[in-house]
């Protein structure tokens, strides 16, 4: 697989953008805001270690959804897969959250929903949500925050972003 071209929206772009409104999900997990849905509340997680672009994450360990502020990624444990997601919705990146009604994640600028997997169920945006290149190393995972995929202009590197586990 091959980086990224950058041509159109560019996440290393919209990560400057996402620096603050990307702590509103934890706000809203302290203030008990946010009900459960088919994945437990989701929770912060911190990066084991970051070398360059690869971010290594340990694998969770049961399902749910955790947001990396820092590194601005979305890992995900459902159904016996793991991905790793760009913060940023692909229509013009806000920040996305976990979906307040359940069952996924939400973008509060134009009300796109996503499914756990990233696929788009409905809203504004043309795409699924934008995976992010993810390899298993041991016990761990490891991100590559640098190159991600585009369902519709890459559907098989998109389809293959996964880890089973
Ligand atoms: S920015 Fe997310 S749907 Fe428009």
């Amino acid at each position: 697989m091959s980086s990224h071209d950058c041509s159109g929206d560019c996440p290393i772009a919209r990560r400057a953008f996402l620096k603050d409104v990307s702590l509103f999900a934890g706000a809203m997990v302290a203030s008990g805001l946010l009900p459960r849905g088919a994945l437990a509340a989701p929770s912060p997680i911190a990066a084991l270690s970051r070398d360059r672009a690869e971010v290594k994450y340990p694998i969770p360990a049961q399902d749910g959804v955790h947001f990396d502020d820092k590194n601005e990624v979305i890992l995900v444990r459902n159904a016996g897969h793991v991905f790793a997601f760009a913060l940023s919705c692909p229509h013009q990146n806000t920040a996305l959250k976990t979906d307040p009604a359940g069952g996924g994640f939400w973008c509060s600028k134009h009300e796109s929903r996503y499914k756990f997997d990233g696929e788009f169920i409905s809203g504004r945006a043309t795409r699924n949500m934008d995976r992010l290149a993810i390899r298993r190393d041991g016990t761990n995972v490891v991100v590559d925050v640098d190159k991600w995929f585009e369902s519709d202009s890459q559907p098989t590197q998109w389809a293959g972003a996964v880890i089973n586990v």
